[in-house]
């Protein structure tokens, strides 16, 4: 189903509020003016009935009234709609004056002795639909006798009045309806460019356009929201971008070095025949290279695998001291050889992802062994409290500048920035150890001064 755009759906509104307003105001001032033009006509046959009250009253006899009828009847006279009937106790009409032959029905009377007022006027229908008020009094004539008369008026004229009136209303109403409808469209439309300026921006982006933003200063207020996050998520892909570029860039020239190793050696050797001594020692160094790019990839690709939201830890609750002294145990060979002793020193239970965290403080012991100095000991410990539990790996050797601390963990980031490093580093350790750290919720930090160097790994609280 074709969805209905914003601007259809707005006009219709403004098309609907419209009618309803017009409808409900129309209909409001119709009453008001239905019940103004009721009581200006009943006010009128109260005052001609009270006139001809007393006219008549200032009569003797019954019969003076007939001779006194154009008097009287000069009430009525001139408009068709008005009818006038004076009877007398009998029931023998005195006069009638009704040159459009209503219908009369019998009302109730009003007493000599009572005032006429409003309310006592009264409304019928004739059998051909004709709407008629009227009103009828009793009149105490001079001698005593009592005569009734009823005056009233026929409402045709005042109902084709009210439904001209009508007609004009919804006339009105559906011209509004009609204004309403093509400029509410026009309105919306134009009150939503600045929509379609922002996706047009936002069509512009592309990969080589990250740093495009979309212009802030001249949106309404209510889309800056939207603007402000756009840019931010821009702020964010282009980061991101850059970093992945970067990292491209920074794997590239690290594969290279081992390649270029191996191939250089080769070369040489192929120069001239060589001892099958020569050929061993060459075969052992491509070898080392071997390893070392394999290493790489494995560490891009635990990284890569890290980065993705999927990515599954299996925590489980261990003691620390024996996880931190199997660590040592495996390094033990390599600290020997470079005469460095490991220290172990912890306390406590870590929840934590076993695998992971024997790969984090195995990479920052790895380090920690070839920065120590001959004789010295590298010594790792563990503290916790209700916060959670800080791992630490300290070795002594040259402090790093401090400018340097902020980048450590940054992947591909060495100090020396040497990147044929001999012991074969890949500069991927310490990110490998942040991004397990990550995955843990926690962080890593690193500190360093003239008496040593201190990784911490800090494990929130389970
Ligand atoms: N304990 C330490 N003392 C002094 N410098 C250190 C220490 N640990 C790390 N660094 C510096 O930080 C850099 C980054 O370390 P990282 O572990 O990420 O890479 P790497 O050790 O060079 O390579 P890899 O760990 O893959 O073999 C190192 O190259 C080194 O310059
Ligand atoms: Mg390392």
């Amino acid at each position: 189903m074709k969805r209905i755009s914003l601007t259809v759906r707005l006009a219709a509104w403004f098309a609907l509020i419209t009618v309803l307003v017009f409808s409900v105001g129309g209909s409001v001032l119709y009453r008001a003016l239905a019940q103004q033009i009721r009581s200006q006509d009943d006010i009128g046959l109260v005052l001609t009935a009270r006139h001809l009250r007393r006219l008549a009253s200032e009569l003797e006899t019954a019969q003076a009234i007939r001779l006194h009828e154009s008097r009287l009847d000069s009430l009525v006279l001139g408009d068709q709609a008005f009818f006038l009937r004076m009877k007398d106790a009998a029931g023998n009409v005195l006069l009638e004056r009704n040159p459009s032959h209503f219908e009369i029905n019998d009302l109730p009377v009003v007493k000599p002795s009572n005032r006429i007022l409003e309310h006592d006027v009264q409304q019928w229908h004739t059998p051909s639909g004709l709407t008629i008020r009227g009103v009828a009094t009793d009149i105490a004539l001079g001698d005593g006798s009592v005569v009734s008369a009823v005056v009233g008026r026929e409402m045709s004229d005042r109902e084709a009045m009210l439904a001209r009136y009508r007609y004009t209303v919804m006339l009105t109403t559906l011209a509004a309806l009609i204004a309403a409808v093509a400029l509410g469209y026009l309105a919306v439309r134009a009150s939503l460019r600045p929509l379609r300026d922002i996706a047009g921006r936002a069509a512009s982006v592309t990969v080589g356009k990250l740093d495009t933003r979309i212009p802030a200063d001249h949106v309404p207020r209510e889309l800056e929201a939207l603007v402000d996050a756009l840019n931010a998520m821009l702020a964010r892909l282009e980061l991101g971008f850059e970093r992945l570029s970067q990292f491209t860039a920074d794997l590239a020239h690290d594969l290279r070095t081992p390649l270029g190793n191996m191939r250089g050696a080769s070369e040489v050797a192929l120069a001239r025949s060589r001892s099958a001594d020569e050929y061993q020692a060459l075969l052992v160094s491509n070898i080392e290279e071997c390893e070392r790019l394999s290493r790489m990839v494995e560490n891009v690709l635990f990284l890569a695998r890290a980065d993705n939201p999927q990515y599954m830890t299996t925590a489980t609750e261990f003691p620390v001291q024996e996880e931190l002294e199997r660590v040592a145990d495996y390094f033990e060979g390599i600290a020997d050889d470079a005469g460095i002793g490991i220290a172990v020193n912890a306390d406590g239970k870590l929840y934590a992802d076993v695998d992971l965290f024997r790969r984090a403080i195995g990479n920052l012991l790895a380090n920690a062994l070839r920065y120590t100095p001959r004789g010295d000991t590298v010594s790792i410990s563990a503290s916790g409290g209700a916060a959670g539990m800080t791992v630490t790996v300290a070795n002594p050797g040259m402090p790093i500048p401090p400018e340097h601390l902020s980048r450590l963990f940054d992947r591909f980031y060495r100090v020396d920035g040497s990147r044929s490093n001999p012991s074969g580093s890949t500069g991927l350790g310490l990110a490998i150890v942040r991004t397990i750290m990550e995955l843990h919720g926690g962080s890593a930090s690193v500190e360093s001064d003239a008496t040593a160097t201190r990784f911490h790994l800090h494990f929130p609280a389970r």
